[in-house]
């Protein structure tokens, strides 16, 4: 029996378009790595708050991001970021987060930092011996990996959206960074060419996975 193909999965989303839940899901179903790269932008975004360095000083942005030491530990099949040597999700989903994220997402140097870091994760992924990747973001299927098998943009109503991150406890401006992180220059949110497009505002969760999942198993089969 031939061997089956290492897969690549892009999804891609505005703010709480449910890319963290299905992705999971589906490194559960298919034993694939998965890599949730907004909590990258986040943990980045908190550790520059918490040395004070604001968006907008891009000279005191460079040299903090020189200094940063990225590495990667595995929790289950979940790629967490470390920041010279450590890991924390503890103030990742704060409102200063929340509030600040987008504007340092915008600024070139630190996608640039993190662009070769994300696309080293593949060999990770290769080395434990998972059948793949899925990774979520605003890029993955434009910028990142822009030949992965699959790539899947998620829609919903913004109403839709700021119910589900209300319902998760959360204060968060949804539509502002949704407006950023469309509007800004650097590998903007879009759907790109070619990639499946889901509006999931009247769909279950379970529904969204399975229209992934169909032609995902018919190409790795089931796990
Ligand atoms: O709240 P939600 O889970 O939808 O967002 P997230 O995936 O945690 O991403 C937080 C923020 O990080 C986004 O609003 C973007 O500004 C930024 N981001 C990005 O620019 N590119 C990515 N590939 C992932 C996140």
């Amino acid at each position: 029996m031939a061997a089956s193909p290492f897969i690549i999965i892009a999804i891609d989303g505005g703010a709480a378009s449910g890319k963290s839940t299905s992705a999971r899901i589906l490194s559960e179903r298919f034993n694939l790595l998965h890599v949730d790269t907004g909590s990258y932008y986040r943990a980045i975004t908190a550790e520059l708050l918490r040395r004070n360095v604001a968006a907008g000083d891009l000279p005191a942005v460079r040299a903090a991001l020189a200094g940063l030491r990225l590495g990667t530990r595995l929790s289950g099949r979940s790629a967490q970021m470390e920041i010279d040597g450590r890991h924390s999700d503890d103030d990742i989903r704060s409102r200063a987060v929340n509030d600040h994220v987008s504007h340092f997402a915008a600024i070139p140097e630190l996608r640039a930092a993190l662009l070769s870091y994300q696309r080293g994760l593949a060999d990770v992924a290769r080395t434990h011996k998972f059948r793949g990747l899925v990774m979520e973001g605003r890029d993955i299927g434009s910028v990142i990996f822009p030949d992965a098998d699959f790539r899947f943009f998620l829609h919903a109503d913004p109403a839709e959206r700021a119910r589900r991150r209300a319902g998760e406890g959360q204060q968060d401006s949804i539509a502002e960074r949704d407006r950023l992180d469309t509007s800004r220059k650097a590998s903007p949110l879009t759907c790109p060419p070619g990639a499946t497009s889901i509006d999931s505002t009247h769909l279950t969760l379970e529904q969204v996975v399975t229209l992934m999942a169909v032609p995902i198993n018919a190409k790795l089969g089931p796990a």
